[in-house]
């Protein structure tokens, strides 16, 4: 090795010091955009654990994550120097060693609201809160309660769910619709991001990403079923992220008023991933409309199907992986630009 690739060497690895003691932990809440197996441990039919999910990971491993690959907390976790995957805290074969850099307590199909996690018994918001304050105690005895304090308050905590709550509940059963009017539904729930907001806070946590839903009248599984629509985007379903989206960063300004010393931020996905759907070849894509697993089938489930064998070759050309979720490389582009547009703050 030359003096130059040492030094080069000793740099890179200075440079991820400095980067890891601004964030050196992420801790993440919500559903399956940021959940790596959780559900994997409990008794769900919303789970991606075989293939073909995950056979563009590390050893082709279907991870319970839903997608051919990483997921957007998992770049995020590179991107702050911490390390390339974020662990499931359910995962019986990570332990308190591993979780102090970062874990996620997320479940795929759930909500902020407690009947959306009821529809397929998935792990609830309020649940992925009792976990994390184990974590806490458990990383308290591991590294002492004055560094696990500090942990806490520098870690990155990143909350990213609302999804399900309009399509797999408010839409698709009976129930909150005839309680709610959509909008009431939406001031509901966020009033509940803003009640885990301040339970966080309450924790310690002072650095915090509150995630925007993505257009969601765009999923592959909406176009398909847009029958009237030519199977073109859902534009109601695109309206209330649209209004969902303002409430959450009115709420994140009020916040950041209103609790001393907390950096709340919201990630918005919604501009960088309609912009990938409309013009996907300007981002290296040829299909954004229909999902790269179970092509060409009439894909109506929550995930691809263990039975199908229909899915594309190379999933780098497909915006979606299955009817619900991106694929890995639209998961790194969403995480690069929320990096660049709302997250780069911490990094300094
Ligand atoms: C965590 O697991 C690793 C093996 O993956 C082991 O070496 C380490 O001692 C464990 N740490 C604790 C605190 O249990
Ligand atoms: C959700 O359920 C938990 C546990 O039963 C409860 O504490 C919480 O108040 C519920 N949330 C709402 C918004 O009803
Ligand atoms: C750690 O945080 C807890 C809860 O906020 C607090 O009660 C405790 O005094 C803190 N301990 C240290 C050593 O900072």
């Amino acid at each position: 090795m030359g003096v130059q690739v040492i030094l080069c060497m000793v740099l890179v690895g200075l440079f991820m010091v400095m980067v890891r003691a601004k964030v050196p932990a992420m801790m993440v809440f919500g559903d399956s955009s940021v959940d790596a197996g959780n559900n994997n441990y409990i008794e769900t039919v919303a789970r991606s654990n075989f293939q073909p999910y995950g056979r563009d990971f590390v050893g082709g491993k279907a991870t319970g994550r839903f997608s051919n690959g990483r997921i957007a907390t998992d770049f995020l976790s590179e991107a702050f120097g911490i390390k390339p995957y974020v662990p499931p805290y359910l995962d019986p074969n990570h332990n308190i060693s591993h979780f102090a850099t970062g874990v996620t307590f997320a479940s795929a199909a759930t909500g902020y609201d407690n009947a959306t996690s009821d529809v397929l018994s998935v792990i609830p918001l309020w649940k992925q809160l009792e976990y994390y304050k184990g974590f806490q105690k458990k990383l308290r005895v591991y590294v002492g309660e004055s560094r696990a304090n500090e942990t806490f308050a520098k870690a990155l905590h990143i909350i990213s769910l609302g999804t399900n709550d309009f399509l797999e509940n408010y839409f698709a059963i009976p129930g909150r619709a005839s309680e709610y009017t959509p909008r009431e539904y939406q001031n509901f729930l966020a009033g509940i991001a803003e009640k885990f907001i301040y339970k966080l806070y309450g924790l310690g946590a002072r650095k915090i990403s509150l995630g925007g839903l993505p257009p969601m009248g765009c999923l592959p599984l909406e176009r398909t079923t847009n029958f009237i629509g030519g199977n073109e985007c859902v534009p109601r379903y695109n309206t209330i992220a649209l209004e969902f989206n303002d409430k959450l960063s009115k709420l994140t300004t009020r916040l950041n008023k209103d609790l001393p010393h907390i950096r709340l931020v919201f990630s918005n996905p919604y501009d960088i991933f309609l912009q990938i759907i409309h013009k996907p070849s300007q981002y290296g894509f040829q299909v954004a409309s229909m999902a790269c697993c179970a092509t060409g089938m009439f894909e109506m489930g929550y995930s691809c199907s263990r039975a199908s064998s229909f899915s594309c070759i190379d999933a780098s050309r497909y915006v979606f992986w299955d009817s619900f979720h991106p694929t890995e490389k639209t998961n790194g582009i969403i995480a690069k630009y929320l990096v660049k547009n709302s997250l780069a703050q911490f990094l300094h």
